[in-house]
Formats: structure tokens, sequence, C-alpha cells
């Protein structure tokens, strides 16, 4: 399928916008400074904290999985069966204590978190899939 443009000029810090790649739901959340700060403080409950598995493109394998910090651009596909994950913005600890922002799917209950890790004891095996994609101009997100 071709590229989808995604602009990302308005969305606001905490917003997340649902665009549609190869007939697939994929997030796309402005990250607050706060949220990528707290992204190392719940390592230890992660099952893949460090992105060894292949969930990303290369140049997404950091701590943030992603090009620029600011941006999560992941599948809104649940790893587990394919469900799509709810985005709990500042309600999450209902989820998992400690953690405020994440990804709750409410078929099974698997968790994520605002990098799209899996938590551990989830029926999910790995992090959200972060699609190929790229910024044409600071404004523009292209998936694919
Ligand atoms: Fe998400 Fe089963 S599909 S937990």
């Amino acid at each position: 399928g071709a590229p989808v443009e995604v602009n990302i000029g308005k969305i606001e810090p905490g917003q997340m916008i649902r665009a549609e790649w190869r007939g697939k739901p994929v997030y796309v959340i402005r990250r607050t400074e706060e949220t990528l700060n707290s992204l190392a403080n719940h390592e230890d409950q992660l099952r893949d904290p460090k992105s060894e598995v292949p969930q990303q493109p290369v140049y997404a394998t950091n701590a943030y999985r992603s090009i620029k910090p600011e941006f999560m651009v992941a599948l809104g596909v649940c790893t587990h069966l394919g469900c799509a994950p709810t985005y709990y913005e500042g309600t999450f600890e209902e989820q998992v204590e400690g953690v405020k922002d994440g990804f709750f799917c409410p078929c099974h209950g698997s968790k994520f978190d605002m990098a799209g890790r899996v938590f551990q004891g989830v029926p999910a095996p790995s992090n959200l899939v972060v699609p190929e994609h790229s910024y044409p101009n600071e404004n523009t997100i292209l998936i694919g």
C-alpha cells in the first residue's frame, strides 16, 4: 500500500490521533516531557524494556522507540490477538500503579507503556509494532 501522510502540526501535548495504514490503525501521540522522563521508571515491570525483539525499525530502536522523542508512532494493534488498545491519559494508574499514562487492551487486559512496551504478566507477548515512518517536514509524518 501507499504511504500515508499524517498532519501532526495541531496535536496537543498528551493528545493522540489515529490514522489508518494498510487497513490498520496507527496511533500518533505527542508525548509530554513528563511522560518521556517517566519511561525509565518502570522498566523492571516490562517484558522487553530495551526493545530487543525487532518490533520497530532499526532507527526507532532506542529508549523512546521513535525518531523524535516527542512523537510516538505505533500500530494500534495488540500483539496478543489484534484488538485496539485504549489510550489512558492520566488515568492509567487504574491499570499499573505508579504509571500515569499508557494503553490497556480491553480484550484480555494487556498493558503497554507510552513507548508501546508491553508490561509483564499479560497475554501480549511483545511490544507494539512501530511502523516504518519518516518526517518529510516538521508538520508531517509519512507512515510506510
Ligand atoms: Fe489484546 Fe488479547 S487482544 S490482550
